[in-house]
């Protein structure tokens, strides 16, 4: 996207993708093609797009309605597109009392905690019901929770947030989930945008061996709330074992409550889920983008669950029976659509694993789906770069047998997707590499897993009833099979999309439909292409090859930073006067993040100052964000009209091509950087393979 701001693709991570070259096919076996959900072809037909928009009606018709739709798409306030208008009905019913009929013995999720002492527990859909409607009642009754209210949790992978999203969900409550290892400071800015009074949290949780204290974000994310204007009147905290706090911080007379001490009261009682319009809020998602201010996704009860529900069953190709396992977070996207609403909407076993994929060692993930039966397999290529270092031979060891597998979050390199191929899945599985976005609530590139071949590296075509385009910066179409890359969007509306940016219409036109939008007042979707914000290739047979981000979004091992949310923090160290960060490729986690700092006038260059700039960071955002190396620089390479210009400083970064310098301010301190950067990066082993010695 070449913006004013940015001075154009040139910092993105779309320029720093590796080169592959075209793979090679893998096809289903017949075992997995036998058993899927999708291996008629004719389901390509019922989507193709002389069928839009009543192709979607098969993913609607998944759910349990109270009222039924009268109009599929509503065009006539574009692009806040409406979809199954006049239907009614609650996600929380969906997920939970529905299944009650006949599955309420099933567990409908298996929480496995990190500690090797510990029991793992089975919830079945009898007790998930319990649960759900003893919190809503609490929900209502103890914290005064009403309709259209925002609640934030800050929860870790514990099952007890499930429970409180679908309570919240139940009384038409808008749940916010901030990921648990995200900072106070930034858990503090989402509660104020969300306009948030109350703040569900716990007092620790387990993670990589460690006990981690938690309770003490929410007293930092309080007081960062309050500092924007939003006051937060009650804190519940879970205690992950019941009865023995965890946290060193107290507990606020009149502001903080256990759970487990508020709960015998409502032993036993319910809740009538509401009966909401389709186009409800279900819950807000935020994440990074341009500018610092984090954006929260806006997703509905109707079109979102409709299209959770149908991708899970065809790309996850999840039935009822099936012992389904997502290794992400709950805290991110991937999360709520496929650990929680798309899983339990379709009434199947949806496992939760609390803690680090390699606790104690690289078997883990191995031995809980020996020991569960976990039949399909869903993780992030930097989990499986992990996995794979540490324990290439571990898969083998382990009787348990995956049908499909997914990867999710960022591009995976092909020969680490053969290791999963190989290795993990045994060739047996059919791997879905699901390509989509926050924004997106579900899968919009992937192979389905008994039809489609699949190719290491490529995500392949559009998603059922999706109609990807790459555009060209003058909003051409770039030929398919040229080789040529582009800014890749979506032609039509879906079902998953989100309805805006909270409270930011404008932001939700800005960022996804005004770059390409043919005409403001139209109320035909044929004009109105969504920009994605990933660059992307195109191959002759209709598959794309995400290659990352076109703005200023950094993909760290999957997880989503905006540059300009680092450089702010950055600043707020005293010596420094300029920060830029820019995204590296790294072995394991895909991409790291690297600072480039100018200090002050008066100041020189400290080890003091390195730590000072990481040391914000990790508070600001939070040990997600933690940069690989900070740069303290003479200079920045600037454009004449004083922007920095982060093509040259990622180039060096990465080793490669800075290209032309000869229009700088400053051109001389490029080679000095590079010197510098180059010369550090050497010292410490950070030489990229391809770039070699010397170069
Ligand atoms: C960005 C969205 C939605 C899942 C979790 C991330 C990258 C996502 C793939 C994939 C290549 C991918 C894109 C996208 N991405 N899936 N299969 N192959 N890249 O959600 O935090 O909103 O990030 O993740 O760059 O734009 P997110």
């Amino acid at each position: 996207m070449a913006t004013e701001e940015t001075g154009g693709v040139e910092l993105s991570e779309a320029q720093i993708a590796v080169h592959w070259r075209e793979e090679e096919y893998y096809h289903p076996t017949n075992k997995v093609i036998a058993g899927a959900n999708a291996s008629d072809p004719a389901i390509l037909e019922r989507f193709a797009e002389e069928n839009f928009p009543d192709c979607f009606r098969e993913y609607a018709e998944l759910l349990s309605w109270d009222q039924y739709w009268h109009t599929t798409l509503d065009t006539s306030h574009a692009p806040f597109w409406k979809w199954f208008v006049g239907g009614k009905l609650n996600a929380s019913y969906n997920c939970v009392d529905r299944h009650l009929v006949d599955k309420a013995n099933k567990a409908a999720l298996i929480w496995v905690p990190e500690p090797l002492d510990e029991p793992t527990q089975a919830i079945t859909y009898r007790e998930l019901y319990r649960r759900v409607n003893e919190y809503a009642v609490m929900l209502r009754d103890f914290c005064g929770v009403k309709f259209g209210d925002r609640v934030t949790l800050h929860m870790p992978m514990v099952p007890e947030l499930p429970a409180i999203m679908l309570a919240c969900a139940r009384l038409g409550a808008i749940h916010s989930e901030v990921f648990g290892g995200f900072s106070g400071t930034a858990c503090g800015d989402r509660i104020a945008d969300a306009g948030s009074k109350l703040l569900i949290t716990i007092d620790g949780y387990y993670r990589a061996g460690q006990l981690i204290d938690h309770k003490v974000k929410a007293d930092e994310a309080i007081e960062v709330a309050k500092k924007h204007g939003q006051t937060v009147e009650r804190v519940m905290v879970f205690r992950r074992h019941q009865g023995r706090y965890l946290s060193e911080t107290p507990m606020v007379d009149g502001r903080d409550f256990f759970v487990d001490d508020v709960m015998p009261q409502y032993r036993g009682q319910t809740v009538a889920p509401l009966s909401v319009p389709a186009e409800t809020p279900l819950f807000l998602m935020y994440s990074s983008g341009t500018t610092g201010r984090p954006k929260g996704a806006q997703h509905c009860h109707g079109g979102y669950l409709a299209y959770a529900a149908g991708t899970t069953k065809f790309y996850l190709d999840v039935h009822p029976d099936d012992t389904y396992w997502c290794f992400a977070d709950i805290g991110w996207i991937t999360g709520h659509s496929y650990i929680v609403y798309g899983p339990l909407a379709l009434g199947t076993t949806s496992v939760m694993y609390e803690g680090a994929p390699t606790w104690p060692d690289a078997a883990r993930p191995w031995q809980i789906a020996e020991r569960l039966g976990v039949n399909i397999f869903h993780t992030a290529p930097t989990t499986i770069r992990m996995l794979r270092k540490l324990g290439p031979d571990e898969p083998a060891k382990y009787d348990y047998h995956f049908k499909v597998m997914c990867t999710v979050g960022e591009p995976i390199e092909p020969e680490v997707w053969r290791w999963y191929y190989n290795s993990v899945g045994k060739k047996e599985a059919s791997i879905a590499d699901t390509w989509w976005l926050t924004e997106t609530g579900g899968h919009i590139g992937a192979t389905l897993p008994g039809l489609q071949p699949m190719k290491p590296g490529s995500c392949g075509p559009g998603a059922l009833g999706i109609y990807p385009v790459l555009l060209d910066e003058d909003g051409n179409v770039v030929p398919r099979g040229s080789g040529v890359a582009g800014n890749i969007c979506i032609r039509n509306p879906w079902p998953g999309t989100l309805q805006t940016v909270w409270g930011d219409d404008e932001r939700f036109l800005s960022t996804y439909y005004r770059r390409y939008n043919r005409n403001p007042d139209s109320q035909d979707w044929h004009d109105w292409p969504f920009l994605c914000g990933d660059g992307a290739v195109e191959s002759a047979d209709g598959y794309f090859r995400i290659l990352g981000r076109i703005d200023d979004v950094i993909n760290v091992a999957g997880h989503r930073l905006g540059t300009k949310e680092l450089e702010s923090a950055a600043l707020t160290v005293e010596e420094v006067a300029e920060a830029a960060a820019v995204p590296v490729r790294d072995e394991l986690r895909g991409r790291v993040v690297e600072l480039y700092v100018a200090l002050k006038p008066g100041y020189s260059a400290s080890k003091r100052i390195e730590d000072g700039v990481v040391e914000a960071i990790e508070r600001e955002i939070g040990k997600v964000a933690r940069p690989k190396n900070v740069w303290i620089v003479p200079d920045m390479p600037k454009t004449r009209s004083g922007k920095i210009m982060r093509r040259v400083i990622t180039g060096i970064s990465n080793f490669s091509d800075v290209g032309d310098t000869s229009t700088l301010a400053n051109p001389e301190v490029v080679e000095e950087v590079r010197q510098q950067v180059q010369t550090a990066k050497r010292e410490r082993g950070e030489v990229p393979v391809e770039a070699g010695e010397g170069s």
